[in-house]
Formats: structure tokens, sequence, C-alpha cells
């Protein structure tokens, strides 16, 4: 163990991170203008297009992050994903997703076994269940037709079906084959969430989904307790069998917890939890309310990527070079966060769904061999649809950055003697950038509350050659995602750009807006006043990457599951680390497990609450009071 090696201890590794200097000398303004670098930074794969011209990067800065991955055999480990070997070592797991996608005459082994057979298994008993409720030949206790499924589950159990569903939900295809059908889900051990649920819910036409791994995980199990009892109590205990069925690599607690193996539909602990969407755990809810035929081109969608990921070269393959560009983010520029930007309300849980997936599998401290990092990995990922984000979140990702925007104020060629900066507002933002830098403008700071504009153009000049366009600021790289043609096209009598046109106007326009910004000379030009101009300045130089989908039918959402799932491994596989474990939610259950005993025995035997530090002892006695 102690022997394995770092990849921060290779060669490319510490020439990127000289490299970031050069970087810290270029503005996307003039990047832009390279015609060649955008051209090459623009890749399809079956109508799918990547422009990732607005990141902070040359095209050597591309063929650096290649080399990493060399030096990281990123190759090798994908090709041991696809081998099925154990690459879950810290669970001695394989990682098979990709399997659960594949077509019937595909092989991929896991221990030595061919698991695809085992998978359509699956699959075909899903399209028969389906069908059957569907076409009610499959009733509840009291014969109705069950046309209203709850899918119970949390994290990986939840959150893939959950953005699927919602993104079908407009599809027009899709949603003609759910009419007159409704799938929820609850996943909340809030009661609220239960009571959500349940309200306008006839017990007589719902059928209940539990959905969980592990059949153990306490919030799904006490939901699918309280919906057992909802059952039971309306209709009888008899009737659990009818409405009640499973999706776990658990049957045999299914079977204790009071549901017939014969309606379990099996999954197995070469899947994820996170990754497992396309497993029963989405599958079947996804059928039941729209039908096998729908589910099965979100499978494909998703199958295309995983060849494309599998076969293509990193030049040109999309999974690659979004997770080598994420590692140059999160690593070597330092952007701890990246905003998940989807113009289309249908992905509004596309970024809740990739919040789990991203950051349950990148945030780890060790690498895979147990030895401690000394860099960060993941990222914060955070989303809502554009345009509603834009009216949100985006001013912080414009915010601008005072240095820049100020030396290029001071070395242009316009001085306005007139305006002033606050000084102790400045030498903090930089202060923690640069020391030398800071210097200068410490002592400043101890000449009064405003720094005259003569002072800080020296300042700026004998700092000018440190800092030409260095990035200052909080810098959140953007994934912006659109799609060519809307599920929904809304054409106004008499206008001529459709309700579509005006979401995408945006979809294109705000990256050019973070990457340009607005410089001070501009806002002169346009005769803005002269105390306005520091509020009206951006740096630009935001960096932001553009995902443009030809639709989003059943199959491009598959794909843009699937480049996502991709991305991911592909930065856990750079940085070094298993992404497919999460001991840190676990150690978070054993504790809440420690709180519910002392609950328990508090309002059983009325004893008081003790092994708790004097924060959680007072928080807990006041709640038991
Ligand atoms: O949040 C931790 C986690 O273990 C996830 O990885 C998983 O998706 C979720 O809990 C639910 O687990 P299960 O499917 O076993 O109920």
């Amino acid at each position: 163990m102690a022997s394995a090696s770092l990849i921060s201890d290779t060669e490319p590794w510490k020439d990127l991170k000289e490299h970031v200097n050069e970087i810290n000398k270029t503005h996307l303004r003039d990047l832009l203008n390279d015609v060649e670098r955008s051209q090459s930074m623009m890749v399809e794969n079956d109508g799918i297009i990547l422009d990732y011209s607005r990141q902070r990067a040359r095209l050597d800065t591309i063929d650096k992050l290649f080399k990493l991955a060399e030096a990281a055999q990123l190759r090798q480990k994908i090709d041991r994903m696809y081998n099925g070997e154990h690459i879950n070592s810290t669970e001695n797991r394989s990682v098979l997703h990709i399997a659960l996608r594949a077509p019937r005459d595909k092989i991929f082994y896991s221990d030595g076994k061919n698991v695809v057979p085992d998978v359509w298994n699956v699959l075909d008993k899903i399209k028969d269940f389906s069908e059957r409720v569907r076409n009610g030949s499959w009733v509840g206790a009291t014969g109705k037709a069950l046309k209203d499924v709850v899918a119970i589950g949390i994290g990986g159990s939840f959150l893939g079906p959950l953005f699927v569903h919602t993104a079908l939900q407009t599809d027009p295809e899709a949603a003609e084959c759910a009419k007159g059908r409704q799938l929820q889900f609850l996943a909340n051990v809030d009661p609220v969430d239960v009571a959500r649920n349940i309200k306008g819910l006839n017990p007589e036409t719902t059928l209940v989904v539990v959905v969980s791994k592990t059949f153990t995980t306490a919030e799904t199990m006490l939901n699918a307790r309280t919906m057992r009892e909802w059952i039971s109590s309306a209709l009888g205990p008899q009737a659990v069998a009818k409405h009640m069925v499973a999706v776990s690599t658990n049957l045999v607690l299914v079977e204790k917890f009071g549901i017939d193996p014969a309606n379990a539909f099996a999954f197995w602990d070469w899947v994820g939890g996170r990754y497992s969407v396309c497993s029963a755990v989405g599958v079947l809810p996804l059928s039941l309310q729209y039908g096998f035929p729908t589910v099965e081109k979100f499978l494909n969608g998703a199958s295309n990527i995983d060849t494309h990921f599998h076969s293509t070269p990193f030049e040109k393959n999309l999974p690659v070079l979004l997770g080598l560009l994420s590692v140059w983010n999160a690593t070597f520029l330092g952007y701890p966060a990246r905003a998940i930007l989807p113009y289309s309300q249908s992905l509004e849980k596309f970024a809740p769904h990739i919040q789990q997936v991203s950051m349950e599998s990148n945030g780890k401290g060790v690498s895979i061999d147990g030895i401690p990092l000394p860099f960060e990995t993941g990222e914060i990922d955070f989303g809502e649809p554009g345009t509603n984000g834009q009216h949100s979140f985006y001013q912080l990702i414009h915010q601008i950055l005072f240095p820049d925007c100020l030396l290029r104020f001071c070395l242009g060629d316009l001085l306005l003697p007139s305006l002033t900066f606050p000084a102790h507002q400045i030498s903090r933002l930089i202060s923690d950038q640069i020391e030398e830098f800071a210097v200068y403008f410490q002592i400043a700071s101890y000449m009064g509350s405003t720094i005259p504009l003569p002072v800080l153009w020296w300042f700026s000049y004998k700092v000018s050659e440190i800092l030409v366009v260095a990035t200052f600021g909080r810098v959140i790289p953007c994934d912006f995602i659109g799609a060519i043609r809307s599920q929904q096209p809304v054409y106004l009598k008499g206008e001529v750009v459709s309700n579509h046109d005006e979401l995408m106007s945006n979809f294109f326009a705000q990256p050019d807006a973070l990457a340009y910004g607005k410089t001070p000379e501009q806002l002169l030009l346009e005769n803005v006043a002269a105390h306005l101009i520091p509020h009206k300045t951006f740096s630009g130089n935001r960096p932001s990457l553009s995902l443009l989908l030809p639709s989003l039918n059943a199959y491009n959402i598959g794909q843009l599951l699937a480049i996502y799932e991709h991305r991911i491994a592909v930065e856990g596989f750079i940085w070094g680390i298993n992404s497919f474990d999460q001991w840190g939610v676990e150690l978070g259950k054993v504790l809440a497990s420690q709180v519910r005993k002392q609950l328990h025995v508090s309002r059983t035997k009325g004893e008081p609450v003790q092994g708790f530090n004097v924060s959680t002892t007072t928080l807990l006695t006041k709640y038991l009071e």
C-alpha cells in the first residue's frame, strides 16, 4: 500500500501546475479570437456537440491534460472497468452499470460470469410486469387497475429515476404513453413527504414500489412500513401482495418484509446506488409510467455513450474531455464549484442527481490505496435550469475581479482622476492571492480610506509584471446544456422568434457574457457615469462549456446521463481515488442510529440523554421535553 505513488508526483502533474502561471496571463477575450483553437475545441458525437472553447485553456493545455491522462493510466482504468475488474476495491466489487444498458448480445464479465443475460432476465420481467399493470391484467385487491405508482427510495434509489421521470414527463411521445397514469416519489423520512404523497391517492388504485439496494436504509424502510400500513389498514393485510413490489439486491430482506420474492426485481452489488438508474431501480417505475419501449430508448442512449466512451480516441471523447477539464478547473486552477445550467425546464432535476453522482463519488480525501491526498478532489455541484438561474445566482458567478479590472483600467489610456476605490476592500481581495501585490496595497490603505487613482496607477505599474490579467475572486465554471428542438415548441401569433428561441438566446449569450465581461473602457464609451463604472465592470474570463443536444427525447436523456456518469469516473481515475464507495455517508448513518436508540430509551423508560456532547445533549433534551 505504502509503495503506491500519487498522480501529483508525476511530471505531467508538475508541468500542469507550472502551466497555470501561463494561463493566468491569458484572457478568454483573446483566446476566443483564435479561430483554430475554437474550432479544435468543438467535438461532436451522434448529434451532441461539446464546445469547450470558453475554458481557460489553450491547445497545449489540452495536450498536457492528455499526458496527465497517460500518467494516470486512464485508458487502462477504463478498460479495467469494462473488463469487470474489482475497481471498487474497498468494497471488493466490479463497477458495471454499463452492463445494465448493454444490448443482449454484448458480453460483460463480473467474477468470470457474463452478467448481460441476468440483466435481460430482469428487464424482460419488468417488461412483462409493467405491461400487465398498464393493460389492467394485474389489478389491485379490489379488482381495480393500478394507475398510480409511488416509488419509495432515497439517494441513488431516488434521484436518478426522479431526474429521468421529470425529463420524460414533457416529452410528447413519452407523455402520450403515460396518459391516465401517475408516478410519484417518496424519499424523505420527514412525515410531510408521506402526507404529500398520499394526498389524493386511493389505496385501491395504488402500486407501491420499494426501491433499496440494501433494503436496510432507515428512511426507506420506515416509509415502506408507513405505506404498508396505509394499504393494509384500508384494504386488509392480504392486499399488500397485490399493491407492493420491491427492487433490491437483498431478496432475503424483501421476503422478510412481506413482499413476495416473485414480485421483487433484482439488481447486483456491481451496480453502485448512484449509478443504478438504468437497473430495475429506474427501469421498473419508469416502465410502469411510460411503458418499457420508452425506457428501452433511454437505455439505448446511455449505451451509445458507453460505446463512445470506450472506443473513441481521447481527443474526440466527450466524457474524457469533460472529465479532464473538470480536473483542470478544480485542482489546478483551484475552482471548487461547478454550476450545472440546463436551458430546459424538463432537466430541472438533473443538477440534484449529478450532485449526488459527483459529490458522493469524488468527495474523497485519500487515494484508492489509502494515501492522504495533497490536493482536493471533487467539485461542489449546484444548478438550476436557465433562465431561472440567471435571475438567482448568476450575479455571483459574474462577480467582478477587482484587481484585474483595476489594472486594465489603470494601465489603459484612460485615467479618471475623480474615481477612487475603498482601499481596505482592495487590499483584502488581493492579499488572499499574492503577497507581494498585497504589500503595496497595505501601504496604500494606511494612507486613508480611499486610494487616489494616480497612486493606484503607480502601484499597478509596480506589479504589472506579476499581474497582467490574473484572475482573482470566486470563479465558478459553468456547464451550459441546451437542446436544438424543444419538447414543447410554442410559436406565438405574429412573433418570428419562438419561445424556445427566446430561451436559447440566453443559452448562447450567457457564456459570452461570462467570458468577455465588460470593461471600463466600454462603459465609458457608453457614457456610463463614472461612479457606476466599478459596479458595472465585469472582468469576464469566467470559464464555461456548452453541450448542445439535438432534442430531449428518451434517447438523448440516456446519453446525457451516461456522459456525466463517465465524466465523473474519469475525474476519479485521474485523481487516483475510488469513485465508487461512500464511507463518509456510512458514518452519518451510524451516528443517527445512536440518536435513534437514545430517543427510544428516553421515550420508553424516561432515561436521561447521555453519551453525547453538551451541545447534542442539550438539544436532544429540549426536543424530548
Ligand atoms: O446516500 C448513501 C447511499 O448509500 C447511496 O449510495 C444510496 O444510493 C442510498 O444511500 C440508498 O441506499 P439503498 O438503495 O440501499 O436504500
